[in-house]
């Protein structure tokens, strides 16, 4: 540890949400499902965030956005996050999300993908300072929870835009700043460039969370000493990875066992498949058992194998037959868990009850 070493394990605050360690998991689209959120919780994450929603989806009460804002007990704090480019539309969809349980409402003005971005949301608002800081402004409105926004650098490479509109949203009402500072152009190529993190941080009197290529202790620790930050994101290095949460936060180095990983990648499926019905949930998962079973953890042609089978039975079936101690692992970890108790909104279509 260096003498400037943080304290990772340290209570910090959103306005009055207590975020109790500096490790934030990162929202991520086709990702971030309650399965992941509720995981990244018990291996240490202080605050999670649901993938971005589509504020209009909300709007038209589009069953699939409505499923994103189930809320299970254990999960608390969570950030529930929202993009689109209307005020209005974006502060009536802050309404549902903390009717929902979020303790904290996240606008995105990050996302690089030109489906998002020809609609004027995501990462265009950075060239509109205006419009995003009345978004931020009408949002911080109509909720009481705080609101924070995750942005990047800017649209074009070396853009340093952000560190104008950072501070534009802080006075219309954001509470949090999260910065990637990638551009949206570089979508993740190249690196983040973590000093103008540092500088965000001069400029604004909330807490920022860096967010970017934070994959392990040391550069956790080395990312809060050179920018000030409050807490760092972690998304690709916690993808099938959750092990590395605990690392960060505890130091725990050495790789889990091969009985851990098939356990928790069988507890993600089923939770998963609870989530979203069996259909949805056997292609969502295909990408994940390449992120569980690689890191050389198993060899390459049994993932393969895996992403063949009809069902997520038979996936589990096999999965269980290679590595048989990883039901005794499975059965503590569910013992240990506590039942889910997800908030619904009252309005939802009927069909989403059944499936929960
Ligand atoms: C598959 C994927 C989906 C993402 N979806 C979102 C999202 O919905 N909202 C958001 O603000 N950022 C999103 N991000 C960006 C991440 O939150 C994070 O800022 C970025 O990946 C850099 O952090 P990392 O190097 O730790 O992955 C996504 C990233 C990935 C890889």
């Amino acid at each position: 540890m260096t003498p400037f070493s943080t304290n990772l394990r340290e209570s910090w605050r959103i306005g009055p949400v207590e975020v109790p360690t500096r490790v934030v998991l990162a929202p991520m689209a086709g990702v971030s499902v309650q399965a992941f959120r509720r995981q990244g919780r018990r291996f240490g994450a202080g605050l999670v965030c649901s993938e971005m929603v589509s504020c209009a989806g909300i709007e038209h009460r589009n069953e699939r956005t409505l499923g994103y804002l189930r809320v299970a007990a254990d999960e608390h704090p969570l950030a529930i996050q929202i993009f689109g480019s209307e005020p209005a539309v974006m502060a009536e969809a802050a309404r549902m999300v903390e009717a929902a349980g979020a303790d904290i409402v996240d606008i995105n003005f990050g996302c690089p993908v030109r489906k998002v971005t020809k609609t004027g949301a995501g990462a265009t608002l950075l060239e509109d300072a205006d419009r995003a800081a009345r978004i931020v402004g009408a949002v911080a409105g109509a909720v009481s929870v705080p609101v924070s926004v995750k942005m990047r650098r800017g649209v074009a490479d070396g853009s340093r835009v952000c560190l104008e509109v950072g501070p534009r949203l802080v006075e219309a009402g954001a509470q949090s700043l999260t910065l990637h500072p990638r551009s949206a152009r570089q979508m993740y190529t190249g690196v983040a460039d973590h000093s103008l993190t540092a500088e965000l941080v001069s400029l604004v009197d909330v807490p920022v969370i860096a967010s970017g290529d934070v994959t392990s202790r040391a550069k956790a620790q080395s990312v809060l000493a050179a920018t000030g930050a409050a807490a760092v994101m972690v998304g690709r290095g916690a993808q099938g990875n959750p092990w590395a949460l605990r690392e960060i936060l505890l130091g725990e180095t050495g790789e889990p066992t091969r009985e851990e990983v098939v356990a928790e990648l069988v507890l993600f499926m089923r939770e998963t498949v609870r989530e979203l019905g069996e259909r949805r949930a056997s292609g969502f998962l295909k990408k994940f058992y390449g992120w569980y079973l690689g890191r050389g953890r198993f060899p390459r042609p049994f993932k393969q194998e895996l992403v063949q089978l009809a069902t997520t039975s038979d996936v589990e079936a096999r999965l269980f037959a290679e590595v048989p101690g990883a039901r005794f692992v499975l059965q503590r970890v569910e013992a240990e868990q506590p039942a889910v108790d997800d908030v619904l909104l009252a309005d939802m279509p009927i069909s989403i009850y059944g499936g929960g």
